[in-house]
């Protein structure tokens, strides 16, 4: 009935509704926002340009819309457009005079479309953006002849994109009129040849090959480009024409993750600062060919191309001296490689060197006197490798007043300089985790001057985090971390470790500890206040330690230890700081899970291995406590349960058994028959 009542008052208003509404608005667009010269149409279902908008929009994006065709004329209501925006359509083709009038467009984003479909009547309309600058085509199904006829008269492009298509193979004719460009980004295509597709485009600076098939990369002779990635393909060789007198302007080389077995062979003169090398199987081969008559021979290396025009490289392979110009390198990355040293000189080479990531290779000795490392090193990372000594004369660690993250875990060492690390005036992090490097007792450094098994710690002013995790520690020396101002200590994986009150001078600033695996027991925490974050995983922990309450802890890792349930009101304290906790591995009893609840209702705190968690119930079959489905517990005091069935079903055979005994005692010649039946009554009262 009031239905009937509101139509009409709602039929009258309609007019004035549509009369309050700009005149653009048409139904089309109605999800078009405008601001300034800009309207943004994106996400709607739209399946063509709205045509009601201001005409003197500058700026229209229509991304993640439902357009399949962009019709001649479409555009043409607004001519002052520069820059369009159509990624995420269902765009199969553009007519060939859609851009007729549109002299301004600069910038052109087609992502993510269909235009493989109709690429060359596409192609016709792009000719006509004689202003073009910016065009992205990535993700359009695109193969080699598609991006050829695209491409043909775009002379004024600087900024292509064309990753995610399906080109295989370019030659000369593929960029052959973007002279202007600039950017290239062809990642994440199945290339697997280049052959002079970049002799048109000499201002090119920034080159994207990553992740296509490319074997090698010779004869690189663009010393205008300034950044080349060529992560994630096969390639075996990096060459650089060698001829050539120019200075290349290279500063960032990314020839990460391929196949390369030597060094790349870089140019012989270059600026470039940042080398990446990591996940290849690089190494120097002149040691290893210490074979005389390896030693003078000159490798050759042919390369053959489609068109069978073979390349001849030459060069002396097993020449350490061979890698180029790295005079500029601040950052050698070659982590998981294979280089068991670095050939004489190499370092010296590099007098700006700031980072050198090696971690992951085969050194088997490092003597930084020998190296000579530039006073601007900073990070220093030969973890994971074979040393098993490193060695250094006072001069040379006074020299390394920069280096501040050193990271020397796991590898066999033995030895290092006694004063290897409170000669470093900078240090802040070392990690030596996972070697057998002891703690020195006082005194027990200046027996041997020169290198020794333990390390002294104490007054290293600029240390913040220490990294001491699997290294056999068994006592912790008193002194051991006085006059330190440690933030970060690590010191898992040292089972039977006794700490006694070693640790007591980092208490004001310390904010990690980590003590999992060491075999702890009850721990006083309280003086640690700045403490945030503490692992005291794999412990055999029954309970939580008591002092804990007392913190701030954001992070919390209990794993792996005897814990049944924590008190609700720890529960309750812990919840009111912490932001991340792992409690997998505990024995936790089903029917005490309060603690789950209150960690749970907590919406600031994280339990990581939630699902994981587990918990027995009364008969000792295990749940996941997120999942309580049949758990067997009635109560809180569930197990007193168990008790009173106990008392019932014994209480039963009891008086079974008297009774018997009164019955047989009565009549004793009934005895087989008897019998039967207490059997019988037992188990009928087991079953009650
Ligand atoms: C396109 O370039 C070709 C040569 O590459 C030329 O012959 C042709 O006239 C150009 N077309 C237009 C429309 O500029
Ligand atoms: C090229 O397009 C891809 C996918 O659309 C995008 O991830 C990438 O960042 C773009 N490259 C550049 C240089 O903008
Ligand atoms: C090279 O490209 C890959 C893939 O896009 C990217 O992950 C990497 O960071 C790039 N390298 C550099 C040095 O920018
Ligand atoms: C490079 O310089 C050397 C000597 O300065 C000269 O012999 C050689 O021809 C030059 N190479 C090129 C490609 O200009
Ligand atoms: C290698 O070259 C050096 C000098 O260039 C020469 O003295 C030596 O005899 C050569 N060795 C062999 C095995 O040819
Ligand atoms: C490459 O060098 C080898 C050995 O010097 C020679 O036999 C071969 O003909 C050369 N190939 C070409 C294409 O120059
Ligand atoms: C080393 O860095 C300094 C300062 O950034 C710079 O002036 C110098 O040219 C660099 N040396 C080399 C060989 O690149
Ligand atoms: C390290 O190198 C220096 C200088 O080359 C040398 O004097 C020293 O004996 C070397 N140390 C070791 C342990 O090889
Ligand atoms: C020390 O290393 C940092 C980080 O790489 C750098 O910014 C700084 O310039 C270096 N200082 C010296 C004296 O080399
Ligand atoms: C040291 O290197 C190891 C192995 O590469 C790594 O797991 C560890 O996180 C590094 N330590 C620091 C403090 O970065
Ligand atoms: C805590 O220490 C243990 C033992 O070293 C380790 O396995 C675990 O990953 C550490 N926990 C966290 C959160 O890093």
């Amino acid at each position: 009935m009031p239905v009937h009542g509101l139509l009409p008052i709602l039929l009258c208003f309609l007019p004035v509704w549509r009369s309050l509404t700009p005149a653009w608005s048409h139904p089309h667009s109605s999800q078009c926002q405008l601001v300034l010269r800009m309207a943004i149409c994106s996400n709607g279902e739209l399946s063509s340009v709205p045509a009601r908008l201001p005409d003197n929009i500058e700026e229209l994006q229509l991304n993640y819309n439902a357009i399949q065709t962009l019709k001649d004329a479409s555009l043409s209501r607004y001519p002052s457009l520069n820059t369009l925006g159509l990624a995420c359509n269902k765009l199969e083709k553009l007519e060939s005079k859609t851009f007729e009038g549109l002299k301004l467009l600069e910038s052109l984003n087609l992502a993510s479309n269909n235009l493989y479909i109709g690429y060359q009547e596409t192609g016709l309309a792009l000719k006509k953006l004689s202003r073009l600058r910016v065009l992205d085509l990535s993700e359009n199904k695109l193969d080699d002849e598609m991006v050829v006829a695209l491409l043909q008269n775009l002379t004024s492009i600087e900024y292509l994109n064309l990753s995610g298509n399906l080109l295989q193979r370019l030659d000369e004719a593929s960029f052959r009129d973007l002279h202007q460009l600039r950017e290239l980004d062809l990642q994440r295509n199945i290339m697997f040849e280049i052959d002079g597709a970049f002799d048109s485009t000499p201002r090119l600076q920034r080159l994207n090959l990553a992740f296509n098939y490319l074997p090698c990369l010779t004869n690189f002779h663009m010393s205008q480009l300034v950044v080349l990635n060529a992560s994630h393909n096969n390639l075996e060789w990096f060459i650089s024409r060698q001829d050539l007198n120019d200075t290349f302007q290279l500063d960032t080389l990314d020839l990460s993750n391929n196949n390369l077995l030597f060094f790349p062979f870089l140019p012989s003169r270059s600026r470039l600062r940042y080398l990446y090398l990591s996940h290849n199987a690089i190494r120097f081969y002149e040691r290893f060919a210490d074979d005389a008559t390896l030693q003078n021979s000159s490798a050759t290396v042919e390369f053959y191309n489609l068109k069978t025009q073979a390349a001849n490289v030459t060069a002396r392979l097993w020449d350490d001296g061979l890698h180029g110009d790295i005079s500029s390198l601040e950052m050698l990355d070659l982590r998981e490689n294979q280089m068991d040293y670095f050939p004489d000189g190499f370092i010296q080479k590099m007098p700006n060197l700031s980072r050198l990531r090696m971690c992951t290779n085969c050194l088997d000795s490092l003597n930084l006197t020998s190296e000579q490392f530039s006073s601007s090193l900073y990070e220093l990372d030969v973890s994971n490798n074979r040393l098993s000594q490193v060695s250094a004369d006072e001069g040379t660690l006074a020299s390394l007043g920069n280096l501040t993250y050193f990271n020397l875990s796991l590898n066999d060492l033995e030895k290092v300089p006694v004063r290897l690390f409170s000669s470093l005036r900078s240090i802040r992090s070392v990690d030596v985790s996972y070697n057998n490097i002891d703690l020195c007792f006082p005194g027990e450094a200046e027996i041997d001057t020169h290198s020794s098994t333990c390390v002294e710690w104490s007054n290293i002013g600029s240390l913040r985090q220490l990294y001491l995790k699997g290294s056999n520690l068994k006592t912790v020396p008193t002194s051991a971390f006085t006059g330190l101002s440690l933030t970060h200590l690590e010191l898992s994986d040292n089972p039977g470790l006794i700490l006694q009150e070693s640790i007591e001078p980092l208490s004001r600033t310390l904010q990690h500890l980590g003590l999992g695996n060491t075999h702890m027991q009850d721990f006083d925490f309280s003086h640690f206040q700045s403490l945030k974050s503490l692992n005291i995983s794999k412990n055999s922990l029954e309970r939580l330690p008591s002092s804990l309450l007392n913190l701030n802890l954001r992070v919390l890792d209990l794993r792996d230890n005897r814990l049944s349930t924590i008190p609700s009101g720890q529960a309750g304290v812990l919840a009111l700081s912490l932001q991340t906790v792992f409690l997998s591995g505990n024995p936790f009893n089903c029917c005490q899970i309060e603690w789950f609840r209150t960690l749970e209702a907590a919406e600031t705190v994280t339990m990581v291995d939630r699902s994981v968690i587990e918990c027995e119930d009364l008969f000792l079959i295990t749940h996941r406590v997120a999942h309580p489905q049949s758990v067997q517990c009635i109560d809180e005091r569930g197990e007193s349960i168990v008790w009173y069935i106990l008392l019932f079903v014994s209480g039963c055979l009891f008086a079974v058994v008297i009774l018997a005994f009164v019955v047989l005692a009565a009549r004793p010649q009934m005895l087989p028959k008897s019998i039967k039946k207490n059997y019988l009554s037992i188990r009928l009262s087991d079953t009650l």
